[in-house]
């Protein structure tokens, strides 16, 4: 299962195709629109987030509640489109005066100015814009759906905002129903309150926050992905899929970092057998994830997001037009994005889990997946 998307955040609406999808995959809409609405939530959203109410269309590739193994085509409005019909225009001349050329340090402005040869950022920041991670989450959710056929469950938190972080959460037992009813998707109510205070007072000196979110999924088999390709192995995949959210500058697996300082002793994590279970780790130091593969204990990806860029106190930058210094420009914007990038986190990770099981169970059909992941529980639980 692989995915595209297309669309600019205020062209007319976001697109999602997920290909190699597999026939008979239970999808329900409202699960998908669930998690629409989790990614626009969260203390420290910007006013687009009131304009925008995302729900889901599928225009292709589902029938009757099921997956017909075609490409699943999603699509997502954009409200706001409305208010952007002349900027956005499809035809037409452009109006000089509505160009934007004081590129945002931190952002893809300049870089992407200087790639296409642009004279104009807006042509650059529509599809930069993290509104495209709204496709993401559509079609992470059909992901999600097929994952569920297997038992397995994807959940994420926020550990920290800028400086303030949620000390001795233990991922494997983190009560995520709490992380759920919380506007900064933190189950410690008190780090929580000090992290809503942190965006606060950002907000106030027009600046911004990043964090840290973890991604937890549970319910696997071991021997998803390969120790015996470079380009197949789990971790690199979860890794290149997580870094590829926009504002992702670090990504950890287990204690992550943590592990480089320590002794092995203190590390790895030692094996036992049980009659009635089979093979499982005493700990999880590792975070599921072993050679390259899941090893069937729960995957735990960590990850750091910068501070958003976009700055209502801007930074210094250079006029395109003129050279000549300049405010950066101030596009509508989040001052802290972290629950919501967690949502696209859980799409991402569930995008490279679906296919991870489609590559080793058969892609084809759910029905005979579940069977073949059942013959193989049996098989590496003796
Ligand atoms: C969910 C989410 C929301 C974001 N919201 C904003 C925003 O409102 N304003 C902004 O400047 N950047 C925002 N960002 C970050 C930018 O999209 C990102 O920093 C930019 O595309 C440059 O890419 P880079 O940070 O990976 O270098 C957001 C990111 C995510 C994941």
């Amino acid at each position: 299962m692989r995915y595209t998307t297309a669309g600019e955040s205020h062209g007319r609406a976001l697109l999602a195709i997920v290909t190699a999808v597999p026939a008979g995959i239970s999808v329900d809409i409202a699960l998908l629109d669930a998690d629409l609405a989790r990614r626009q939530r969260g203390y420290g959203r910007g006013g687009r987030q009131a304009i925008e109410s995302d729900r889901v269309t599928v225009l292709s590739g589902v029938r009757f509640g099921r997956t017909l193994g075609s490409p699943v085509a999603l699509s997502v409005s954009n409200r706001d489109w409305e208010n952007w019909t002349q900027v956005m225009a499809v035809s037409g001349d452009k109006p000089l005066d509505i160009r934007e050329t004081q590129p945002r340090p931190g952002h893809a402005d300049l870089a992407g100015i200087q790639k296409t040869g642009s004279d104009d950022a807006r042509d650059i920041l529509e599809r930069a814009s993290a509104r495209e991670t709204a496709a993401r989450v559509a079609a992470g959710g059909v992901a999600k759906s097929l994952l569920a056929h297997f038992g397995v469950s994807i959940s994420s938190y926020v550990e920290a905002i800028g400086s303030v972080a949620a000390a001795g959460l233990d991922p494997e037992t983190v009560d995520t129903q709490a992380a759920l009813s919380s506007d900064v998707s933190c189950p410690d109510e008190e780090a929580a309150a000090l992290m809503r205070n942190a965006i606060d007072a950002a907000r106030l000196a027009g600046d911004s926050l990043g964090g840290v979110f973890v991604v937890r999924a549970s319910g696997l088999v071991p021997g998803l992905g390969s120790y015996a390709e470079a380009a197949r192995r789990l971790d690199a995949e979860l890794a290149a899929a997580v870094m590829s959210i926009p504002a992702i500058k670090g990504v950890e697996f287990g204690l992550g970092f943590e592990a480089a300082a320590l002794p092995g002793s203190q590390v790895h994590d030692p094996i036992e057998y049980q009659a009635d279970g089979g093979f499982r780790r005493l700990s999880n130091r590792a975070g599921g994830l072993e050679g390259g593969m899941s090893n069937g204990e729960m995957l735990v990806v960590r990850a750091a997001m910068k501070p958003i860029p976009t700055l209502m106190q801007p930074l210094a930058t250079v006029d395109i037009d003129t050279h000549q210094r300049a405010d950066a420009s101030r596009e509508r914007s989040d001052v802290c994005a972290v629950p919501a990038a967690a949502v696209v986190g859980e799409a991402e990770v569930a995008l490279v889990l679906a296919n991870a099981y489609a590559e080793k169970f058969g892609g084809d059909c759910v029905s005979d997946m579940v069977s073949a992941v059942d013959a193989y529980r049996d098989r590496v639980s003796s």
